[in-house]
């Protein structure tokens, strides 16, 4: 009779996605909560040495819900240490936005002569639903919170996810928000992050999505343009509709004065993706890196909205993708950006196994790494082969296939077969368009349990998926399908410690 129950609450369990519990298929070196729901990256600012990570968290259970922000530190992007909840919901939620450092003491926050720490948030009123600007601000390097109030209020149920920053050229704060049922990005200005002027709207434009959320502005370099050429990026990210279904995010490409944004002359309606993936979102970037230090890093929420409550991890449910430079290239097809995991993450690996010139066929090669929490760079020659495939097999036999198809120039991420099935719609491949042309193609793979971030030709086109696997260790091993491919292949262990489940008391 015992043994009967157990198998039947076992049985239930699985059915509910337990499987996740078990401590081997938590990812290693991607931040996630020690417990809990997670969404959005939010707060994401560098003072005295420490990168702050602050995030949409529910301190009370594994669902979207009280939303409070979480906060997590990093000396070097890649180990997170968490720490207690920053903000935490009161009458109001605090729902996502950005935190900047007030050299000036602009707010008069600051004390003994130290600039403050200053959080701008979409506070959503629990009672009615009101999305208006707060502000908070900390003079302890984000540990201690000081809720200054209600900042910009324009009575809207959707007007959210201020992100704010200084600009130099005007010599006053920008703040870039959504009215997230509109397909606006707005614009305000403001010379002490208190008090607040309409400057301009963009959009709709590009795919307008459910709705519009999470916007950034940022100006970055041209690699390849004119000389000294720089222009700016507006990202926003679509709450459903994007390119692999469910959320997303795009972006635009052109020029911002202090006050409009324009996009580049022929821009075109056109949407232009961020990632292909279904599991890139809320994607936001680092304000005050240290000037010595020229990049644009940013991080993304690595799920979707379609079935974020439901994915089948415990204790924690929410993981951020690795930190990624992000940078602006002029090419062929006009201006775009491209991604590249921050190469801090070099610190992590092990060994590294090499492989040159693997022929590859019908019959799988095993590749020279554990499959768990790795990275992979592999510079393949399509040869005569119809289909190229990188799979992922787990002990129960669910595979995750990274695939490449010449013929119709696609790279995909094959999520069909990655495990027991707990929502409709995951199984599925994401697709992105890539020219192979000339028969070759790079790929650096970030595999880590239950997340991989391919990132193609130099991050031109990134794809991150996550998948929830059967037991046992995961295989990688290649093969072609139609012909004979070649590929030379790098492999490191990424790891080993679990840097996301510490705790600060
Ligand atoms: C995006 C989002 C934001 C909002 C937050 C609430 O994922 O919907 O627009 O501020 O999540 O948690």
């Amino acid at each position: 009779m015992k043994r009967t129950l157990a198998a039947f609450i076992g049985a239930g369990l699985l059915a509910s996605g337990a499987q996740a519990q078990r401590p081997d298929i938590r990812p290693t070196y991607h931040f996630a909560p020690q417990r809990n729901w997670m969404n959005d990256p939010n707060g994401l600012v560098y003072y005295d040495g420490e990168y702050h990570l602050f995030f949409q968290y529910n301190p009370y259970g594994d669902r979207w819900g009280h939303m409070s922000w979480g906060h997590a530190v990093s000396r070097d992007l890649v180990h997170w240490q968490q720490l207690p909840v920053a903000i935490p919901e009161t009458d109001v939620m605090a729902f996502s936005g950005s935190a900047v450092v007030d050299w000036d003491n602009t707010s008069g926050f600051g004390q003994g002569g130290k600039p403050p720490m200053v959080a701008i948030y979409t506070g959503q009123n629990v009672k009615t639903g009101n999305q208006s600007q707060f502000v908070a601000y900390s003079n302890d390097h984000g540990r201690h919170w000081t809720v200054h109030g209600k900042v910009l209020d324009i009575g809207s149920t959707a007007f959210r996810d201020p992100k704010v920053f200084w600009h130099a050229a005007t010599r006053r704060w920008v703040m870039v928000a959504v009215m997230a049922d509109e397909n606006r990005a707005v614009i305000y200005t403001s010379p002490n992050l208190k008090d607040w002027r309409f400057a301009s709207s963009f959009g709709p434009a590009g795919r307008r999505g459910k709705n519009w959320e999470c916007p950034d502005l940022f100006e970055l370099p041209v690699e390849g343009g004119a000389p000294g050429e720089k222009r700016w990026v507006l990202s926003i990210n679509l709450g459903d509709n994007a390119v692999a279904g469910g959320s997303g995010g795009q972006y635009f490409v052109g020029d911002f004065d202090g006050t409009t944004f324009k996009t580049v002359p022929g821009w075109g309606d056109q949407p232009r993706w961020l990632d292909y993936g279904a599991d890139f979102y809320a994607t936001v970037s680092w304000n005050d890196l240290p000037k010595s230090d020229p990049r644009r890093i940013w991080i993304g929420w690595a799920n979707n909205w379609r079935y974020a409550n439901d994915i089948p991890t415990y204790p924690s449910r929410g993981l951020m993708t690795v930190p990624r430079a992000v940078t602006l290239h002029k090419t062929a097809d006009g201006y775009r950006l491209a991604q590249a995991p921050v190469k801090e993450i070099e610190a992590l690996r092990g060994a590294p196994q090499v492989r040159h010139g693997l022929t590859l066929g019908e019959t799988p090669v095993p590749l020279p790494v554990s499959g768990g929490s790795d990275e992979l760079a592999v510079d393949l020659d399509t040869g005569s082969a119809r289909q190229i495939a990188l799979t992922l097999t787990d002990g129960e036999g669910y595979q995750t296939v990274i695939g490449v198809n010449p013929a119709v120039d696609e790279v995909f991420i094959d999520r069909t077969r990655s495990g027991p099935h707990f929502f409709d719609g995951f199984e599925d491949r994401h697709i992105a368009p890539v020219d192979l042309g000339s028969g070759k193609v790079r790929l650096h793979v970030l595999v880590d349990q239950s997340i991989i971030e391919l990132f193609i030709n130099n991050g031109s086109r990134t794809i991150t998926d996550r998948f929830f696997r059967g037991g046992g260790a995961l295989r990688w091993s290649a093969s072609a399908l139609g012909g004979t491919a070649t590929m030379d292949v790098t492999a490191w262990p990424l790891g080993p410690e679990r840097n996301t489940a510490m705790l600060m008391p």
